[in-house]
């Protein structure tokens, strides 16, 4: 097949803007993007990606957590997806374009004619941010087949449990088990992602290949303390949980920080009980987010950082309990997937610069189903979860571009 021309790939870069724009607008909130799983603003969401595949002539389905399948027929299945859910205050390019990107590269081998001897899946996924449940990759877990019935029972901030909120998106949890791929039907997965780092900006290149995503642990810290009054209990008598967990959060920073780099922890969520300004706390939940390529590295900070509660919440008179919501390991992308996805970019003139991913993706999910693999496009400063991110119509027409040059290139049985 002619390789794409510069105005070609321009063509695919304009219109993947104006397709991330439009997703963009979809929110719950006016002044910031908020999109979460199982909303109303999902729904718009993927009413608007079902309209695209269809024009494209994919076929559309929607399962049970609403992920929606754009299938272009064939034996085998490759898969293309990314997610539209969004973190809170979010930017417009992180997950949609994936998406997008998805289909506007099966539009284009539809559109061409030509045939592949194998079938392509694009799928949106609605649950990898996990902004709204304290789980993630849901979606993509069903899809690999994975059977995570525990996570139904888990409540958003609303209390509104994920097991109703499927039932109110007018779907039953009973039909999970039915979104996921049979074995040996999917080949591969991969997914289109703007790095969400400023690696690629830094080395000046527009595309990259990733050779791992990072594992993750998800642990739930809770102090149990005293409600009391802010002017009458002195201090040596206060049991109080928010200072419990100050300390905590220290700690977890100062572990992190001794790993000179090979951990991350953040806290990025905390809730105070009562949380008013008149009461000392008497409850305080922490999420430490903690993140290694390195398994071992990240279990021994975890560990850790759990022995470390325990020793602050015995010295202050505290109850504590700690529980772990998410626990996602560290996960290769094929070499054969990373080689193709190489061998595309050289192609349209570009270094193929290999990298690791230290943001989740669906992949992680994916990769107990079939090998995965992925695909980076630079993004400005490397900003990511937050409205600043972006990445030029340019950089978008050349990811789109490189996914159809690996897609020529696949070979199924290869892998
Ligand atoms: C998702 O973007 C994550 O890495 O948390
Ligand atoms: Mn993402
Ligand atoms: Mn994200």
């Amino acid at each position: 097949m002619a390789a794409l021309s510069p105005s070609e790939i321009d063509a695919l870069g304009t219109r993947a803007e104006a397709m991330v724009n439009a997703l963009g607008t979809i929110s719950a909130e006016p002044d910031r993007l908020v999109r979460l799983f199982l909303t109303p603003e999902h729904r718009r969401a993927a009413d608007r990606v079902a309209a695209w595949m269809r024009e494209a002539g994919l076929e559309v389905s929607e399962d049970a957590l609403g992920t929606v399948r754009g299938r272009l027929d064939g034996p085998k299945r490759l898969l293309i997806g990314s997610h539209i859910d969004t973190v809170i205050d979010a930017g417009k390019y992180d997950g949609p374009f994936g998406v997008i990107a998805g289909i506007l590269a099966a539009d284009h081998f539809i559109r061409s004619g030509k045939r592949l001897p194998f079938g392509i899946d694009v799928l949106a996924f609605g649950d990898e941010e996990g902004s709204r449940f304290p789980a993630t990759l849901s979606s993509s877990a069903a899809c690999a087949g994975l059977s995570r019935t525990e996570t139904l029972k888990l409540a958003d901030r609303d209390g509104v449990t994920l097991a109703d909120a499927i039932k109110a998106y007018g779907k039953s949890p009973d039909d999970i088990s039915k979104a996921a791929y049979r074995a040996g039907e999917a080949a591969a997965y991969v997914e289109v992602h703007i790095e969400q780092g400023p690696v690629l900006e830094t080395r000046n290149q527009p595309l990259g290949v990733v050779t791992a995503i990072i594992g993750q642990t998800y642990l739930n810290i809770e102090f149990l303390g005293e409600a009391g009054h802010a002017g009458t209990v002195p201090m040596m008598l206060r049991r109080d949980a928010l200072a419990g967990a100050a300390e905590a959060m220290l700690l977890g920073e100062q572990l992190a920080r001794e790993t000179k780099g090979e951990v991350v922890a953040t806290v990025g969520r905390m809730t105070v009980a009562p949380g008013a300004s008149n009461v000392i706390p008497g409850n305080v939940v922490l999420i430490f987010d903690i993140r290694s390529g390195s398994e071992a590295a990240r279990m021994r900070l975890a560990e850790a950082l759990k022995s470390g509660a325990r020793e602050i919440a015995e010295r202050r008179h505290l109850g504590l309990t700690v529980t772990s919501t998410r626990e996602v390991a560290t996960t290769p992308c094929h070499p054969a997937i990373q080689d193709g996805f190489a061998e595309a970019i050289r192609a349209l003139g570009a270094e193929p610069l290999r990298l690791g991913s230290g943001a989740g993706h669906d992949g992680q999910a994916m990769a107990k189903l079939c090998p995965i693999g992925m695909l980076f496009v630079r993004c400005g400063g490397g900003i990511s979860h937050n409205p600043m991110e972006f990445a030029s119509p340019r950089d978008l027409g050349l990811a789109v571009a490189a996914l159809i040059g690996f897609i020529e290139r696949f070979e199924p049985g290869a892998l």
